[in-house]
């Protein structure tokens, strides 16, 4: 089976498995974990940041950055197809007690000027703007990468109007592979970034938040109020370690996604924005072809490929490490077949 369905079901490699059968351990609720706490380090000096903590995953390192940085009843602005808005189980309202701004096309074009519309003034009946969370690289948007330049723009409005940001980061090194800079170029414009080891990088488990140290703080504290309070999290931080140096192989992914678009592009029905294939995401519309996603997902599964629905007319690709570019060539083949270009 040829699965490009995410980037998260990547296996660990085995110098990660290796890794996490030597981890030195000890209780990190206690903070006498050795291997967690060299992760973290490493993770924060990689950021840019002064603090970082280790997660269980994504989801709970974008929602406890909602947490540390808001009061009940304040408002997030995020874009309306932001993972956490899309994905994560509609949690900022059931544990920070936050309203979200969705706004359509914020990480699109025109984005200070959405922002600057979103803002709520200071009105007794308004709630209070209080977050700004930005995704990059954005996962709806097909893993197109936010410039460091646009981030700038943007974190500078933001704090003009006294917004905090946080990026959701789960895929920043995709960004930063994709635009041949360092991921601090991204993460300096931001006060908490979230990235995970378990996609792309191949880690079995895990994502780290990173901060200023007083923020990381009350994020840790979340954590554990969340039931993430692990014990001895070495075994799965040690592969976190090995994680973080496989960040220059991403580019192979973007290789593999760019190889498939462009041969989705050429079945008749199938429509890529080649232009949108920045990293590691394919997004392929259908619309043209006579069937919905499911159906057209069931087919190409059927015959060895598995990928996801997107809308009603949108699938998804996902290029990771375990698929190959004779795997993506297969692929290719087998939407042809299941477009009905034959
Ligand atoms: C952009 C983005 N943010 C956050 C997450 C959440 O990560 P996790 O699955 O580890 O909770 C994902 C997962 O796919 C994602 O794509």
């Amino acid at each position: 089976m040829i699965d490009l369905r995410s980037d998260t079901v990547t296996q660990p490699t085995i110098e990660m498995r290796e890794a996490m059968a030597n981890a030195e351990v000890g209780d990190d609720v206690f903070g006498e974990d050795p291997t967690v706490k060299k992760l973290e380090e490493a993770a924060a000096d990689l950021m840019g940041k002064e603090e970082a903590l280790f997660v269980p995953t994504g989801t709970m390192g974008n929602q406890l950055a909602v947490l540390a940085h808001t009061e009940r009843g304040d408002e997030v602005i995020l874009d309306a197809e932001a993972h956490i808005i899309c994905y994560e189980v509609g949690s900022p309202a059931m544990l920070a007690g936050v309203q979200l701004r969705p706004v359509p096309g914020l990480l699109g074009r025109n984005a200070l000027d959405k922002l600057r519309q979103a803002y709520r003034q200071p009105d007794i009946h308004f709630p209070t703007s209080r977050l700004l969370c930005l995704e990059n690289t954005f996962n709806r948007g097909g893993g197109t990468v936010m410039t460091p330049e646009e981030m700038k723009a943007i974190n500078d409005l933001a704090k003009e109007l006294n917004l905090a940001v946080h990026l959701d980061g789960a895929r920043i090194f995709n960004a930063a592979i994709a635009a041949r800079c360092d991921v601090k170029e991204f993460t300096r414009h931001c006060d908490s970034v979230m990235f995970s080891l378990s996609k792309g990088l191949c880690a079995p488990v895990g994502s780290v938040l990173a901060g200023t140290s007083e923020f990381i703080a009350k994020a840790r504290k979340y954590r554990k109020a969340l039931g993430g309070g692990m014990r001895q999290a070495g075994v799965l931080a040690a592969a976190g370690l090995v994680a973080l140096n496989m960040v220059d192989r991403l580019a192979e992914d973007h290789a593999n996604a760019m190889a498939l678009a462009e041969g989705l592009a050429e079945i008749e029905g199938l429509q890529v924005e080649l232009h949108q294939v920045q990293t590691n995401i394919v997004l392929v519309n259908i619309t043209a072809v006579d069937m919905d996603a499911p159906t057209f997902v069931e087919e190409m599964q059927k015959r060895g490929v598995k990928a996801v629905t997107f809308g009603p007319r949108l699938v998804r690709f996902v290029t990771h490490k375990d698929v190959s570019r004779a795997d993506i060539e297969q692929a290719v083949k087998v939407a042809k077949i299941a477009a009905g270009d034959v």
